[in-house]
């Protein structure tokens, strides 16, 4: 048996898998908590994560517990970015700055502006990025910055709780924006830019190796053998790839959750910042993979919900199953600013061309429309980067949407595909990285895609009038930033 952790944002998902990769059961923990002291800040209680993991497991437990005894590896996948920050004692030296806090945009440009950032990292330092994080506490706290010993990714502080090693696998630790992403190793000129060196930083492993066993207190508390081995695990992205079997070229998958993902598998470390594409490790050895990150995906159809009033699934039946031509009303989906293309923070959304005709179902196809076209935007970045996709996977809440997922084809000018029903996300993927690092089996002979239950193809007589529409929302973010500036 192999057990897949997935320390997620909202809550820890616990996952166990046999040697077959049959799923045996899962359990999730209750809601974790964010804080928001300030506009823009949203950090974590990392001793909650502890909590909510040890929730998860007890659920677990309770429901398969001969199934669970007989646990040999662990995976590890989580929420990237976060900065835990633990001194000499491993203490937590403050909440945990996450992934889609704001607060570090000043230092984020302060830093991509040193042109050694996107040479060495391949990617823009975004704001939710680790490292403007740390030159955010050593300007605003820099007693705290003082004390930091080691700085830990979300998941590799649940490492360090499950077995008192300080380590990191190469997919997560690509988000920090201290890796030389293409050589797989920290960049002491990076840290040295923000006055930290490699002590401080966790050592490397591939996610698919033995990262650390399992602590003899837990393994007791738990009921589990002596030797359980941790994988390096995953950042939640890579990990949920590897439950997709998106890990060879050419494989890919849109990822239509809170946020929303276009996910490719590369052979080669292909690396574009200027077209805002994320190039990262990914969690098997010598692979990366490109991905174009949109904030706001099945957030923006949420919005919708709530400003109207509907559900998201009453205000999607209402538009039927067949595509509409795009109707002159165009939504920008920035809700909370843009990661790619535009890597703007301050952008924020707009309804453009509405008429008294605009009802409610209007309105839901341009947000259905909008989220497609941003994901075609990141489309065009990874193709500037050097990939080209045949045809996607589609995953994620907001797929259970036919009319979206025609959008999204029609959009894309690719077929999207839909896996048979099952759960492949990142616990998943996690426990796969389990199996990988305690048998030492191929990963790649592990980490296959799942059936294909159907597929959404383009709609051939729209693909014009969707171009059309394409174009016009292309023009619309320089006209909004300036007319908002
Ligand atoms: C990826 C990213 C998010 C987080 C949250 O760059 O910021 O996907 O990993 O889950």
């Amino acid at each position: 048996m192999y057990l897949g952790i997935d320390l997620g944002t909202s809550s820890v998902k616990a996952m166990l898998i046999d040697g077959d990769q049959q799923v045996i059961g899962s359990a999730s923990s209750r809601a974790i908590e964010i804080a928001r002291p300030h506009p823009g800040w949203s950090e974590q209680d990392p001793a909650d994560w502890i909590r909510a993991t040890d929730e998860a497991i007890a659920g677990l437990r309770d429901s398969h517990g001969p199934a669970f005894a007989a646990v040999r590896g662990i995976g590890l996948s989580g929420h990237m970015h976060g900065a835990t920050l633990v001194d000499a004692q491993d203490r937590v030296l403050r909440p945990c700055i996450l992934w889609n806090d704001t607060r570090s945009h000043l230092e984020a440009a302060a830093l991509d502006a040193d042109p050694r950032f996107r040479a060495i990292t391949g990617n823009i330092v975004f704001p939710g990025f680790t490292a403007p994080k740390l030159a955010w506490v050593r300007a605003n706290e820099p007693a705290i910055f003082a004390a930091v010993r080691r700085v830990l990714l979300p998941k590799d502080y649940l490492r360090l709780w499950l077995t008192g090693e300080h380590l990191s696998d190469m997919s997560d630790s690509a988000g920090t924006a201290w890796l030389d992403t293409g050589a797989r190793r920290w960049s002491a000129d990076l840290l040295a830019a923000t006055d930290l060196d490699e002590r401080q930083m966790p050592g490397l492993v591939e996610g698919t190796d033995p990262a650390g066993v399992l602590r003899a207190g837990l393994a007791a508390k738990w009921g589990l053998a002596a030797d359980v081995v941790i994988a390096g695990g995953a950042g939640d992205n890579a990990a949920s790839a590897c439950g997709m079997g998106t890990v060879r070229e050419g494989a890919a998958f849109v990822s239509l959750g809170t946020s929303g993902v276009l996910f490719a598998a590369n052979a080669r470390y292909l690396p574009n910042p200027a077209s805002a594409v994320h190039a990262f490790c990914h969690a098997l050895p010598d692979t990366w993979h490109q991905m174009g990150v949109i904030l706001s995906a099945s957030d923006a159809l949420n919005w919708h919900s709530r400003v109207t009033g509907a559900t998201a699934a009453a205000l999607t039946a209402e538009l039927g199953e067949s595509l509409h031509a795009p109707s002159g009303v165009t939504f920008l989906p920035y809700l909370s600013g843009e990661r790619t293309p535009h890597n703007d923070a301050a952008i924020r959304g707009a309804f453009v061309g509405l008429g008294h005709e605009s009802g409610r179902a209007v309105l839901t196809q341009a947000v259905l429309e909008g989220v497609a076209f941003s994901i075609r935007d990141s489309l065009e970045a990874l193709k500037a980067a050097g990939t080209s996709l045949s045809r996607v996977t589609a995953i994620g809440g907001g797929s259970r949407s036919r009319y979206w997922l025609k959008a999204i084809a029609t959009a894309l000018g690719l077929p999207v595909d839909l896996p048979a029903d099952g759960d492949f996300g990142a616990a998943f993927g996690a426990a796969r990285l389990g199996l990988v690092a305690a048998t030492g089996a191929d990963p790649f002979a592990v980490c296959t895609p799942p059936a294909t239950a159907d597929t959404v193809d383009p709609e051939p007589s729209l693909a014009a009038a969707y171009e059309e529409a394409y174009r016009r929302f292309r023009r619309l973010y320089p006209a909004i930033r300036a007319a908002t500036a």
